[in-house]
């Protein structure tokens, strides 16, 4: 059989486990109300393995025999009438390259059939309360066998730990996908400067964003997209997006598409004129200044933290510069006192999630960026109104997001495209 990648990323799970089964399902459907439903999202880890795409499926791997089996739902003429194709096993079997595949209804006995006298069960353990109880109650039928000399498995372990790891470096596949889905956003974040002026409502910009995302085939965004115009984009988790665009404001855009099941994650800010004020080409000056040092610290060997610390020491220093902080750079920094402006980290991993997976730290230390890793680089600058906020800074909230991925001699952003210098994204907004 030809290996793809997924088939190749099974292979390696069923090389980490050593020994054992795993039971990995996809995500349920969501009803909305009545008949109808959110818009189906499988899981992640299960997709990562799979590439299939149907609600009610689950990977099965047994380590030791390498055998890879996928449950689905059966072909169904009358549902496919409604709802549209679907493989059936075996038409999934051949497609995605498994050994074996069932009818979904078929798990329960099968499973207690392919745990019995299996070591440890890896499965992702926490994830969902109603699949935590199937498994354990499983395990228990298997364990009733215990006189026809059959043991369950005496070990469960979460099979994320293993998983993670692998989904935290991405491979070529992914990288390919990963640029698509960065390219598509880069295209909507132009296309929202070249729309925005003064007048309309947040929600027909992010309309502009949706369009661009869709016309490209990416049907949904990563995440809802925050479009914040002026004090809003105070807000860090602002989605209302309904207020109107002011002449003289800045508008912040944090918005990506998910393509091909992968995410993008991007963040804009510009006049909403099409012209930065002075105050405002300040503060933004400084918060490109400290995402410039923190892409220049994401680099292979270099920690997790030194992006984010490399930012830190520019921004502590801007702040101090504009009067919204006091005393020396150090200072600042030991006092956080840069907080009351900078309250998040400067970034997260980047993949199949928005907020991806992945461990931060090794036992205790952050740990080394490795090439395949993709992260967010992602600074920004929030001033609230206050007692010695000095007034002609109030409102200004700017965040500048870049995706980043480690190479073997450095790294490669991503979101290039999506303009972030005063002079392109006036130059932009002018010749609109
Ligand atoms: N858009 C979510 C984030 O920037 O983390
Ligand atoms: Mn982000
Ligand atoms: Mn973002």
């Amino acid at each position: 059989m030809t290996m793809t990648p997924h088939t190749e990323r099974r292979a390696r799970l069923l090389n980490g486990m050593q020994r054992g089964i795993a039971i990995i399902p996809t995500a349920p459907e969501v009803a909305r109300n009545a008949d109808t439903h959110y818009s189906y999202r499988h899981d992640s880890g299960f997709y990562y393995l799979t590439g299939f795409n149907e609600p009610e499926a689950v990977l099965v791997l047994i380590a030791g025999d390498n055998k890879t089996i996928l449950f689905c739902r059966e072909k169904n003429l009358e549902r496919e009438i409604w709802d549209g194709y679907r493989y059936g096993p075996e038409a999934a079997r051949e497609q995605f390259g498994f050994d074996e595949a069932y009818p979904i209804a078929q798990l329960d006995e099968k499973l207690a059939e392919l745990m019995g006298n299996q070591p440890v069960l890896f499965y992702p353990l926490g994830a969902d309360a109603d699949w935590d109880a199937r498994v354990v109650k499983l395990r228990g039928t298997v364990q009733a066998k215990v006189r026809s000399g059959i043991r369950a498995p005496d070990e469960i372990r979460d099979v994320r730990t293993l998983l993670n790891e692998m989904r935290l470096i991405k491979d070529d596949h992914e990288l390919d996908i990963m640029r698509q889905a960065a390219s598509i956003s880069c295209g909507a974040h132009r296309r929202a400067m070249q729309f925005t002026r003064p007048g309309q409502v947040e929600y027909q910009v992010e309309a502009e964003l949706l369009h661009e995302f869709c016309r490209h085939g990416a049907r949904h965004p990563a995440y809802t997209s925050i479009v914040a115009g002026g004090a809003n984009a105070c807000v860090l988790h602002y989605i209302a997006n309904d207020a109107a665009l002011r002449d003289g404001e800045l508008l912040l855009i944090d918005a990506g598409c998910e393509f091909t099941g992968y995410a993008s994650d991007i963040t804009r800010t510009f006049p909403v004129n099409g012209k930065f004020s002075a105050a405002q080409k300040d503060v933004y000056q400084i918060v490109l200044a400290a995402q410039a040092a923190a892409i220049a610290a994401a680099q292979p060997g270099r920690h997790w933290n030194e992006p984010h610390d490399a930012a830190l020491r520019v921004l502590a220093q801007g702040f101090i510069d504009l009067k919204l902080c006091q005393g020396s750079m150090d200072g600042v920094l030991e006092s956080e006192s840069y907080k009351q402006f900078y309250m998040h980290r400067t970034g997260h991993w980047l993949g199949m999630d928005v907020h991806d997976v992945g461990d931060y730290k090794i036992a205790s230390d952050w740990r080394p960026l490795q090439p395949g890793m993709v992260l967010t680089v992602e600074p920004g600058c929030y001033i609230r109104p206050a007692d010695g906020v000095p007034q002609a800074l109030w409102n200004i909230g700017i965040r500048i997001e870049d995706d980043v991925v480690i190479t073997a001699n450095g790294n490669e952003v991503l979101t290039e495209a999506a303009p972030k210098t005063v002079a392109d994204i006036e130059e932009l907004m002018r010749t609109a």
